[in-house]
């Protein structure tokens, strides 16, 4: 089934934020932000701007009429700066006018006066200084003091890891209008609708039953609006609750990449010890996650850090410990993979750096400690259903390493300018939101009497398919075809507790709970079809009723009459909530994952080292997709994750200076791939499985995972440098930009 957005994107008729039709007189809104990164604020002045001509109001934290609170996990967020200052970008007012144009001529009257304060901008400096988030966290398997003794071989070294900009084509922004008796509708560009209506409650002091919050799709979210649409949606909400009057805020470019968090940066240290036949004996890594100014979701980002710590691999003795560092930049947030790939990051630099001092190949030790069935990961959950030698011995079949090996091999030796890299990334990523009581969903479904069905569910659909699939559960159910199934946007008053569209969960969450209420429905239709048969002998195939396999003259706008003319409630509304699943915080041990997705990518790559500049010839990938219900879709998300990785680990550097500043602050300055970039050939295979009860038909969720591969294309450079340049030590620092390639194909 095709994408049910295709068309109307080709078309350009699919609704976003700027896309709603505006309200006559609606107000224009837009945010006033620090230019320091950490100071104490003497004062501010705003009676010039506030003359200024088109301006109707300019909010602060004084005009909050609740919490001036944002924070979701901690409360350590102020929607207004009050009386300091943390990051540069950091809201200090609101100004709303006749026209954007009006209000950016008064921001530039806005005069406020800093007393300015130490920065902090690394993570490391930030731990040193006791400048936490939250207490670190220790996840603890057998005992690595021990195991150290009994290691053939034992490495030490560092890695780090650079940001990264979520760059959602829309980028954030939010609409809001009054209903009656001070009720409020925002329109919000957010995976998180109840998260927007929760925290426009706290600010306005009103309950959540008079807000609605209405989602249609995003145009990428890839987890920035996962819990940065909130203080614009909060923003815009303000002002209409005190203006009375439709107010809208769509954020410019720059202003997105200058005032919104990223991914988090890392910073590692790590042991490695390796028994002869290279088995990973112990591993201790300690990471420092640079979380910007306030928690955002940092605290359960570090916590899927510590989750993907030990990356694909059995280890049976590991101490992994992060700390949540507090800096002076925006608050870092939920970016595909949330913490994951960065704790496997880490991981394979350990690998790889053993690997150079052992003089074998990365894959040897890869392969030597895969996780296996009955494998215990380092937070006591017991693995099963693995597949991850299955994808890595088919990924090597598949695309022949061996003679890969050999080609780039005697590609190298023949060469002097241009020098080939190869990498192996096997990639596990567990499904389910770390927090287990964030797993469960709701779906709510009208059949109306002329047979056509409208859904609701708590997905947000931003680019990766949620509704297609949605469709796909109805039409398979019911047994009638697409055009009858209208999925309704995501809205508060008709699914209300949702949990945000993230952790790759939203197709299983929210499917399973639809296809429960499709059941449920279909339940009730079947008596209605056959008052004398057998109910359970009716099903619907192609819009007709059949009587076992027998068609019968009912279609399924008869049915759907006839049910409504007997009186049979047409509507019904589900809640599914993931079985299995649990965590114990203060043991640090549990059940966290529904299951597990595995994989495996082998890159290539032509480093160009007169130059620094290199090309992927290619990517070949096994994944495992479960039995993918949609492949169009599913490919579609392998291929867009899998550039958005190698986008992290080569070309995408975010710079801040030491003041806070963010230097790549546009897309001149901060280069993401594009059709040159990208590997000439992906190739992927879908391993053969079964798939797994908990994923919805069997279908595995697929949007974060593919992400990790790109990790592939960091050591594929490496390797094809180390070809190059053989005597050197490199650092384990992505992302590999071409000036660091230059920089280390020369290194001493
Ligand atoms: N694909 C597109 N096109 N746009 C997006 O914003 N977000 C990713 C992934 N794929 C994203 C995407 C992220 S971060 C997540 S968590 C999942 O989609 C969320 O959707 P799902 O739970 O339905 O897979
Ligand atoms: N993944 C993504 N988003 C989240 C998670 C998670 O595990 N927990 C809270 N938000
Ligand atoms: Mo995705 S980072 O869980 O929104």
């Amino acid at each position: 089934m095709i994408n049910i957005d295709a068309q109307n994107h080709v078309k350009g008729q699919s609704i976003y934020l700027d896309d709603i039709q505006e309200l006559q007189g609606t107000l224009y809104a837009l945010p006033f932000d620090a230019t320091v990164a950490h100071a104490k604020i003497v004062s501010i002045d705003l009676e010039a701007a506030r003359q200024s001509q088109g301006i109707v109001a300019i909010l602060t934290a004084k005009d909050v009429p609740g919490e001036n609170q944002i924070g979701g996990i901690i409360p350590d967020e102020p929607l207004f700066a009050e009386d300091e200052v943390h990051f540069r970008g950091m809201a200090i007012a609101l100004i709303v006018g006749d026209s954007e144009h009006h209000c950016r001529q008064a921001a530039k009257l806005i005069k406020v006066v800093y007393d300015e304060l130490p920065v902090i901008v690394d993570p490391r400096e930030a731990q040193a200084k006791g400048k936490l988030i939250v207490p670190p966290r220790t996840f603890r398997l057998g005992n690595t003091t021990d195991a150290w003794a009994q290691c053939d071989h034992v490495f030490e070294g560092r890695s780090d890891v650079n940001g990264q900009e979520h760059l959602y084509i829309e980028t954030q922004g939010a609409y809001a209008r009054n209903k009656e008796d001070g009720s409020i509708v925002v329109s919000s560009s957010t995976q998180g609708p109840t998260a927007v209506q929760r925290t426009v409650s706290r600010v306005l002091g009103i309950p959540m039953h008079k807000i609605e919050i209405d989602t249609v799709r995003l145009g990428g979210g890839f987890g920035g609006k996962e819990d940065q649409a909130t203080p614009w949606a909060v923003m815009v909400a303000l002002a209409t609750h005190l203006l009375r009057k439709p107010v809208k805020f769509s954020m410019h470019r720059m202003d997105d990449m200058r005032m919104t968090g990223k991914r988090h940066p890392y910073s590692a240290d790590f042991k490695i010890g390796l028994s002869k036949d290279l088995k990973i004996l112990a591993y201790e890594v300690t990471h420092y996650q640079n979380a910007g100014a306030a928690a955002d979701l940092s605290p359960a980002v570090m916590e899927r850090t510590l989750f993907h710590s030990t990356g694909s691999y059995f280890i049976p003795n590991v101490v992994a410990t992060a700390y949540s560092c507090k800096t002076n930049l925006p608050p870092n947030t939920a970016f595909r993979g949330f913490g994951g790939p960065q704790g496997k990051f880490a991981m394979e630099a350990a690998i790889v750096t053993a690997a150079d001092a052992l003089g074998v190949d990365a894959s040897e030790i890869q392969k030597a400690n895969l996780f296996a069935e009955g494998d215990e990961i380092s937070f006591g959950q017991i693995m099963t259903q693995v597949n991850a030698s299955k994808a890595w011995d088919d990924c090597m079949a598949t695309y022949g390493y061996a003679d890969r090996q050999k080609a780039v091999a005697d590609f190298n030796a023949s060469n002097d300018r241009f020098k080939k890299g190869l990498a192996i990334q096997p990639i596990c990523f567990g499904i389910s939101f770390t927090n287990t009581m964030m797993n469960h969903a709701r779906a709510l479904v009208h059949i109306y009497y002329d047979g056509s069905v409208v859904v609701s569910t708590g997905a947000v659909e931003m680019g990766q398919g949620v509704n297609t699939k949605m469709v796909q559960i109805v039409t398979s159910i019911f047994g009638i075809h697409p055009s009858r199934v209208r999925i309704e946007s995501t809205n508060t008053l008709r699914v209300a507790n949702t949990s945000p569209t993230a952790a790759s969960a939203g197709a299983d969450l929210n499917g399973k709970a639809l296809e429960i209420a499709c059941k449920n429905l279909l339940a009730r239709l079947k008596p209605v079809a056959f008052a004398d048969a057998d109910p359970e002998s009716m099903q619907i195939m192609e819009e007709w009723v059949y009587k076992g396999n027998v068609k019968t003259d009912l279609s399924w706008t008869d049915l759907i009459m006839k049910a409504f003319t007997m009186r049979v409630a047409l509507s019904e509304n589900a809640h599914y909530a993931t079985p299995t699943i649990h965590y114990d915080k203060t043991k640090e041990k549990g059940h966290p994952f529904a299951y597990h997705v595995y994989g495996t990518a082998l890159v290539e790559v032509t480093v160009d080292c007169l130059r620094g500049t290199y090309d992927f010839d290619r990517i070949d990938i096994v994944h495992d997709f479960g039995q993918s219900m949609n492949t169009a879709v599913d490919n579609g998300q392998i291929e867009g994750g899998v550039v958005q990785g190698i986008g992290w680990m080569t070309l995408e550097e975010i710079v801040y200076n030491e003041q806070g500043r963010l230097l790549s602050n546009a897309l001149s300055t901060y280069k993401v791939p594009d059709i040159y970039s990208v590997p000439k050939q992906i190739n992927l295979k879908h391993l053969d499985t079964e798939g797994h009860e908990l994923a919805i038909k069997k279908s595995k969720a697929v949007g974060e995972p593919p992400l990790m591969y790109g990790i592939g294309a960091y050591y594929a450079i490496r390797s094809a440098i180390m070809a190059f340049n053989p005597s050197a030590t490199l650092a384990v620092d992505a992302p590999y930009t071409p000036e660091k390639v230059l920089m280390d194909l020369y290194k001493k």
